[in-house]
């Protein structure tokens, strides 16, 4: 079975293929740095028309470079439920035109359950129940994934994501846009001990996150060393501060899965491409006895295959939408917990 998922829930105009939800035939990213890396961050009107300018291209190319014609196609998928609303109308309209004229069947589904099926498409025979981090910038969520499309959130943040953290941190010191991939590099060379920054809500028994008091450390330690004239050196200053951040990651999510009892780990998002995230997630699921499991790279930012491998199992339980499926900017993951059993 084949199916055209489409992604455009930020700054990623994304077309993919994906065979019975786990052979990528094709996944095309055609992403807008360029166009938001001057502001520091995406914004929405530029991303929505952007996409509108290059929607079709991409979608045509991942039928290319799967070597397939509109005709066989068996489904198209697309993330209605999560995003900027006029970049998701984008792909809802694209969507829903493509299903309307060749009769195919259209599969709305929620942006935040594609990145867990990022790692279900590459390890279609992953254990549930599982506990997910889902890290990215718009998102930030522990999910205990009890079976397809059977998710309860147990927690997610208050305020900033850690990506958004990333990406305002970078911007802070004039980095380049997004900041998380940088951040990465440049913190290879640092301390992570050169600074004591907080690690906020690390002992709090719930599974929740806030990553403004962080990111407002940081930004204090920068101005009082640039009121005081005292210079800083960036790659420890950057090591701290993702140590910090990866510590409270880690952290809540090993509580999680070791409080549900689950016996894998899953880290999806944009933030799970982080190197020093996944080393320690591999070493500390290691020394618990718990197997984890990480989307490849190219996987863990926004992709249209995600969308496909999801659109796949939803189709496979019964599920279609109607030609009335309406984009929606932040529809709650567990009201969409609707799959039959
Ligand atoms: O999943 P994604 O493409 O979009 C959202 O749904 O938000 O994630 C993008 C986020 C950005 O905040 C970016 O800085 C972060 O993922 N990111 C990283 C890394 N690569 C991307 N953060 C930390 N380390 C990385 N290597
Ligand atoms: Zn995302």
């Amino acid at each position: 079975m084949l199916i055209l998922g489409i992604e455009t829930a930020c700054d990623d105009s994304a077309a993919a293929i994906v065979q019975n939800g786990h052979l990528i035939l094709s996944n095309i990213v055609w992403g807008q740095k360029e166009v938001h890396k001057r502001f520091g961050g995406v914004v929405p009107e530029l991303a929505a028309r952007r996409h509108t300018e290059v929607i079709t291209h991409v979608i045509q190319e991942s039928l290319d470079q799967a070597g397939i014609t509109f005709q066989d196609i068996d489904a198209i998928a697309v993330n209605s439920m999560r995003g900027l609303i006029r970049s998701i109308v984008v792909g809802v309209s694209s969507a829903k035109a493509i299903a309307y004229t060749l009769n195919k069947p259209l599969i709305g589904v929620h942006h935040i359950e594609g990145h867990i099926y990022s790692t279900i498409l590459q390890y279609p025979d992953m254990p549930f129940p599982f506990v997910c981090l889902t890290v990215s910038g718009g998102h930030n969520m522990i999910i205990l994934v009890e079976d397809h499309g059977k998710y309860q959130v147990l927690g997610q943040t208050h305020d900033d994501a850690a990506g958004e953290a990333f990406d305002k941190i970078a911007k802070l010191l004039s980095l380049e846009y997004p900041g998380g991939p940088i951040i990465d590099k440049i913190a290879k060379q640092g301390n992570p001990k050169a600074f004591d920054f907080p690690r906020p809500m690390i002992h709090r028994s719930d599974y929740d996150f806030s990553f403004s008091g962080l990111k407002t450390a940081v930004m204090q330690t920068v101005d009082k060393s640039q009121k005081q004239n005292i210079s800083i050196h960036i790659p420890d200053l950057l090591a701290s501060f993702q140590q910090a951040v990866i510590d409270v990651l880690v952290s809540k999510t090993v509580r999680a899965a070791n409080d549900t009892g689950v016996s894998a780990i899953a880290v999806a998002g944009g933030v799970s491409a982080n190197s020093l995230l996944r080393t320690t997630f591999t070493q500390v699921a290691n020394t618990i006895q718990k197997a984890v499991f990480f989307p490849d790279i190219s996987l863990c930012t926004d992709n249209g295959a995600m969308i496909a491998a999801l659109g796949y199992y939803r189709f496979r339980s019964g599920f279609t939408s109607q030609m009335t499926l309406d984009a929606q900017s932040n529809k709650p993951l567990e009201s969409w917990s609707v799959l039959p059993s």
